[in-house]
């Protein structure tokens, strides 16, 4: 098993293996006594992997009740984390007991916040089951629900008390859903990893590479927990992502999106003179390799529009995330005004 430490203001472990699933109750049993606990899950999800974790977590002791959410973003709602504080109220969860998160982003980003709000604080399991939240969400300690002005914008920074990777889980992923999470591997490559690019284009096995990008995740966390510098790099592409996102009516995926959005910084830095077109070359070359988008159908001024509404932006300026070398991107405070004759140049075919 690959184990993870991360020391935030919470330590906890990540720990990947294949059938880890089948173990999570022995697993939780190492950092919390047997407890009740709620296990929240979506209904795809808990179709195919719920009674597996349940029949672990009761041979090890838990008294488990489920809380179900449909699949699909629109779940990580206010009205399902209203819900949810309320089941757990029914279900008499205390400040000793456990939520565990069994599923992807949504269900994990969901859980936290309720984990983190509820009788102003209690435990929980993170058990990632697409690439995305294994990568990416199950660490780190974002939490949040939508709300109609736009993704994410309540939440809190809250870390859980362990995360279970299943890598095998990924198996009943769809293709296009295991592409998302590919675009956020790639980006780990381009923040600082230039030995994962040259994993990614080779054969790489799986488990090493959601090791790689966790223990990435892990250093840029435990340097900036809150978000204030370095872990805006993880933002990379996602400016320009969140605009096709919005003008698409969010029918083209987080990962598809990110994977544009990548191509477009990385060009508009290409132009500028800020990075090699050999970048942008392997760039293009992994995003097709792993069956990810490399253009966008909307206009620069769409997507300069939709990044200045965007939460990051922080008065008149916005921190991009600019790929400078292979394998290393470098934060710019950029003047709002300025950023529609920057990006303008990603645009130009020339
Ligand atoms: P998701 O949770 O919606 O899961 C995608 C789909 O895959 C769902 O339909 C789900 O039912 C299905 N699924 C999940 N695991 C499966 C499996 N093993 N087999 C078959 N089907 C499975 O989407 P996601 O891409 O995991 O997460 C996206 C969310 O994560 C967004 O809300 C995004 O804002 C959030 N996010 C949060 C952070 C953070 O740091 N907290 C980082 C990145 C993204
Ligand atoms: N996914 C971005 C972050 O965790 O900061």
């Amino acid at each position: 098993m690959k184990t993870v430490r991360v020391n935030a203001s919470k330590q906890y472990e990540v720990r990947i293996k294949d059938g880890l699933l089948k173990e999570a109750g022995q697993q939780i049993l190492t950092v919390k006594k047997a407890c009740s606990c709620v296990l929240v899950s979506d209904e795809t999800v808990f179709s195919i992997y719920g009674e597996t974790v349940v029949q672990s977590l009761q041979n090890a002791g838990f008294c488990v009740h489920t809380f179900l959410i449909p699949p699909g973003e629109s779940s990580k709602s206010t009205a399902n984390l209203v819900n949810l504080w309320e089941y757990l109220a029914d279900c008499n969860i205390t400040r000793s007991d456990l939520l565990v998160a069994l599923g992807g982003g949504v269900v994990g980003d969901l859980t936290g916040f309720a984990a983190a709000t509820f009788l102003r604080g209690i435990d929980f399991v993170q058990i990632p089951t697409t690439l995305l939240a294994m990568v990416d969400s199950s660490v780190g300690g974002k939490t949040a629900v939508d709300l109609q002005h736009g993704k994410n914008l309540a939440g809190a920074f809250y870390q859980p008390s362990l995360v279970l990777c299943d890598p095998s889980a990924l198996g009943t992923l769809t293709p296009e859903i295991f592409a998302d999470g590919m675009a956020e591997v790639i980006k780990y490559g381009f923040i600082n990893r230039p030995e994962l690019i040259e994993k990614l284009e080779k054969q790489a096995d799986i488990t090493d590479i959601i090791t790689l990008c966790v223990e990435d995740k892990r250093d840029i966390v435990e340097q900036d927990e809150r978000d204030n510098g370095c872990r805006q790099l993880l933002n990379l592409g996602h400016t320009l992502a969140h605009g096709i996102e919005l003008h698409s009516g969010y029918t083209v995926s987080h990962g598809s999106a990110v994977a544009v959005g990548m191509v477009l910084i990385t060009k508009a830095a290409v132009k500028a003179t800020l990075c090699p077109q050999e970048t942008l070359d392997i760039l293009l070359n992994l995003l097709q390799k792993y069956n990810l988008p490399t253009k966008t159908q909307f206009t620069c001024e769409q997507l300069c529009e939709a990044a200045l509404e965007d939460k990051k932006r922080k008065g008149s300026f916005i921190t991009l995330v600019i790929p400078t070398q292979t394998g290393r991107s470098e934060l710019k405070k950029t003047a709002i005004e300025d950023l529609p004759a920057f990006l303008i140049k990603a645009w130009d075919n020339t």
